[in-house]
């Protein structure tokens, strides 16, 4: 078994940041000691003056997705990939039930696009858009199959569109197996309406994405996905939250100590409206839903993830290509595919926010590793630097200086929806299971590298 030691770095865990050295033998740590205390080793690794953090888990992307007539623009490698580069080393993906068809095909068919093709370990969620007998009793299987958390949306009518008594069946079928239930949270019927309108009247430009999916239609299906799950004793999810109105809806049930959490995501930290009103159609490069919302929404972002009423921080990496893709809705934004690119930088937005005192080192790491391990039932194995735990291990350089932009980037994408963003901090060595997968501003992992994770129900429940 190779043995690799990271000498003298802070470990920064959720818990608390301590100096040591950390030894890794095969695919798991073996030990975290004090300084010294090993020093026979295959690879020795001098973190001194840098982080040693638990690997990134990005509990939210969606590589090679079919939506608007086309697919994101990242495939399994390529994403998984780009993750490994930002200091990420295990996804959470969604499969995604097409109406008509079983969550069972779905499950194998996400298999099929993903198996032997990732550089770093992933899991599924399952996005259940068709509830009828069949798929109610299929959720039982998937649990069985270490997929336990299912998104619906309330958004997208005539696509994943879930009626409010399609989402009442689906949460008393996971109250009944322990599952989770995950919501995009936006008044879909509504907001078509609006849009609608918007291009009757020959407004159709990117903004109007924004502009006709109001914050408030963001508040009122979050509070009425909390009431449903109130009623129902399901535990719920509310992903990519953007909006001060859904925040507050949150924060009220989490009051309560209902089993209400919730993520967001770097682009509503940092990103704004503004972006998506750049003329000639560059704003279409930051179309996605919810919409990026006025500057004013971010303070109460920062502020919930301080709070813990957001959890966690996930991309919702969803890319399409600037040239071939997002060119699909010019002179109609409602036909722009939905999502922007970010895999990559998760880690390193999130820890500008530690630079401007935003947030604490240690909060850094429960956000965006040791929580999302909770969660969605991957932890002590992922998630934390200790003892038996997986050596998915990032070393990062907190002195480092960087500029963001699609001419750096390894997402397989066209535009950076940061370019030119400086960024103080960046990764020095990532290790996925014991194997050293970026180094020295190499990548040196592997197609396939990356395992299946069958996970646990949620270890984080109230
Ligand atoms: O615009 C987005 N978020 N695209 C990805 C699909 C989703 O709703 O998460
Ligand atoms: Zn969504
Ligand atoms: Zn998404
Ligand atoms: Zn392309």
């Amino acid at each position: 078994m190779s043995r690799t030691l990271i000498r003298n770095g802070t470990v920064v865990n959720a818990d608390g940041t301590f100096t040591a050295d950390v030894l890794v033998e095969g695919e798991k740590i073996a030990a975290v000691t004090a300084p010294g205390v090993f020093t026979e080793a295959d690879t020795v690794i001098d973190a001194a003056g840098k982080y040693v953090l638990p690997g990134g888990i990005d509990a939210h992307t969606h590589m090679e997705m079919p939506f608007g007539g086309t697919f994101s623009a990242d495939t399994f490698f390529t994403g998984t990939r780009a993750a490994a580069w930002g200091g990420t080393t295990t996804i959470i993906d969604f499969a995604v039930q097409a109406k008509g068809t079983s969550l069972l095909s779905t499950l194998d068919k996400w298999h099929e696009k993903a198996d032997g093709h990732c550089a770093i370990d992933y899991g599924f969620h399952m996005i259940v858009s068709d509830v009828n007998d069949q798929s109610l009793k299929e959720m039982e299987s998937c649990i069985d199959a270490g997929v336990n958390s299912f998104k619906m949306f309330m958004a997208y009518p005539g696509v994943f569109y879930a009626t409010d008594g399609e989402i009442l069946r689906a949460m008393q079928k996971a109250t009944e197996t322990g599952s989770m239930v995950m919501m995009h949270a936006e008044n879909g019927i509504a907001i078509d309406e609006l849009v609608a309108q918007a291009i009757a009247s020959g407004r159709t430009d990117p903004v109007e994405h924004g502009l006709t999916r109001p914050p408030e239609l963001e508040g009122e299906a979050t509070s009425r996905a909390i009431q449903l799950a109130r009623v129902t004793g399901a535990p719920l999810y509310i992903v990519h939250l953007s909006a001060s109105q859904a925040l507050a809806a949150v924060a009220e049930a989490r009051d309560t100590g209902q089993n209400v959490f919730a993520e967001t995501c770097p682009q509503y930290l940092y990103l704004s409206i503004e972006d998506l009103a750049k003329p000639d159609f560059e704003g279409s490069k930051y179309v996605a839903s919810p919409p990026l919302r006025p500057k004013e929404h971010q303070a109460d972002l920062w502020r919930g993830l301080r709070t813990n009423d957001l959890s966690v921080v996930s991309t919702d990496h969803c890319p399409f290509c600037f040239k071939d893709q997002k060119e699909l809705g010019r002179g109609d934004f409602s036909k722009i595919p939905n999502g922007i690119p970010g895999v990559e930088h998760r880690m390193d937005l999130l820890h500008q926010g530690v630079v401007a005192g935003e947030l604490s080192l240690r909060r850094w790491v429960e956000v965006s590793s040791a929580t999302p391990a909770r969660m969605f039932g991957l932890y002590p194995r992922k998630g934390v630097i200790a003892a038996g735990a997986d050596a998915d291990i990032v070393v990062y350089d907190p002195a480092r200086q960087q500029t963001l932009g699609v001419e750096t980037h390894h997402m397989a994408v066209d535009y950076s929806a940061y370019e030119g963003m400086s960024i103080t901090g960046g990764v020095s060595t990532v290790l996925s299971r014991g194997s050293v997968v970026v180094d020295g501003g190499e990548f040196h992992g592997s197609e396939g590298h990356g395992k299946f994770l069958s996970r646990e129900l949620s270890q984080y429940l109230v």
